[in-house]
């Protein structure tokens, strides 16, 4: 177990913030966790996994967590299908990469998102057509109150786009612990979003190639967080009514849009282009010149900055449109 007080955060945030945390503990078993949980009552605490989706505005004055507990377990394997438990510190496209090398698929969509399996499982990331939530059967927490073990099944995840319990009602209150999936040894491609299929033209339908037209799509598009600091996609799609919707489509007919439970979901790269932010700057915050949903450091900026730019942002979004976009990162 590593724990440090005053600790700098620079290299556990994607937007490479510079701030600190009063104390850092990362633990490296359930045990370990359990031993500290007594102590931080009274205290802010923060669990982290990978820092992909976080922007932090200040110094952080509690305990900052992060797991340690790595490790991919195969519980179950039929002819079709494998389970697998996978410890929340692995590496999420490091499991991407091991499940599609071992012809286990479901996950292959989700190639080359940052972060950790932990925090996929909170954050229910998706891409392409596909969400975590749809291969995960539970996710193993410990509670950061009592320090007892607690498994939540997919349904009492409460999963919908971009959100979970963990998010939510029950926000701070579990660390996850492990991600139990299942994956299939069928492979049926799901190539039917935006320009995949286009991008594996003249390959044969593997997984594997599907894997790599998605790292080459992610690739052109999103700013790599080791160059350039940023935290993937800045804001959620917002959902409209259907009412709006005519709206906008009358004065826009070429507007993009999905038909979602719900309304219409408007991506939010295509408003923030068209209220002429793409490439952008505000002092050192910029948003990215490949895809406007992308808020990037471009060296240096503080957390005000990239706040102010976001603002900004949203400002213009909403006079042009009418339509309020939120952040998908999580401010702290
Ligand atoms: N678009 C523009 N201008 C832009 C960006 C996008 O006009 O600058 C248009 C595109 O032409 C396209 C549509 O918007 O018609 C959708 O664009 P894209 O396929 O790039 O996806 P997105 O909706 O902008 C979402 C996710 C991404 C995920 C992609 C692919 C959210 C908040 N973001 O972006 O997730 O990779 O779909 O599935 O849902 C992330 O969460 O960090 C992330 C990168």
């Amino acid at each position: 177990m590593l724990r440090q007080h005053n600790y700098s955060l620079k290299n556990n945030n994607t937007f490479g913030i510079d701030c600190r945390a009063a104390e850092f503990i990362e633990y490296d078993s359930v045990e370990d966790l359990q031993r500290v949980i007594p102590e931080l009552k009274g205290r802010r605490v923060l669990h982290i996994g990978g820092g992909s989706n976080l922007l932090f505005t200040g110094d952080f004055p509690g305990v900052v967590l992060h797991s340690r507990i790595k490790g991919i377990d195969i519980l179950d394997e039929t002819d079709e299908t494998v389970v697998i438990r996978v410890g929340a510190a692995e590496v999420w496209d490091d499991l991407v990469a091991y499940a599609v090398k071992n012809g286990w698929n479901g996950i292959e969509n989700l190639s080359l998102i940052p972060g950790e399996t932990g925090a996929a499982a909170v954050q229910n990331i998706g891409a392409y057509g596909t969400e975590v939530k749809d291969v995960i059967l539970s996710v193993e927490t410990l509670s950061l109150e009592n320090g007892k073990m607690r498994t939540f099944s997919n349904a009492e995840c409460g999963y919908a786009y971009r959100q979970s319990v963990f998010k939510k009602s029950l926000k701070g209150q579990y660390a996850v612990i492990s991600v139990t999936m299942r994956l299939s040894k069928q492979f049926s491609p799901n190539v039917g979003y935006g320009n995949i299929r286009q991008a594996l033209e003249g390959r044969e339908l593997t997984a594997s190639n599907v894997r790599q037209a998605i790292i080459d799509i992610r690739n052109q598009k999103l700013p790599d967080p080791k160059v350039t600091g940023n935290a993937g996609s800045f804001f959620v799609n917002p959902v409209v009514d259907a009412d709006k919707f005519n709206d906008l489509r009358q004065q826009y007919p070429d507007m993009p849009y999905y038909e979602v439970e719900g309304g219409f979901k408007i991506p939010a790269g295509w408003l923030i282009e068209q209220a002429g932010w793409k490439g952008r700057a505000l002092g050192r915050a910029a948003v990215h010149d490949r895809q406007a949903l992308v808020i990037v450091n471009l060296g240096g900026a503080s957390a005000a900055e990239i706040v102010r730019l976001s603002e900004r942002v949203r400002k213009d979004v909403f006079s042009k449109f009418g339509v309020s976009i939120s952040p998908e990162v999580n401010f702290v």
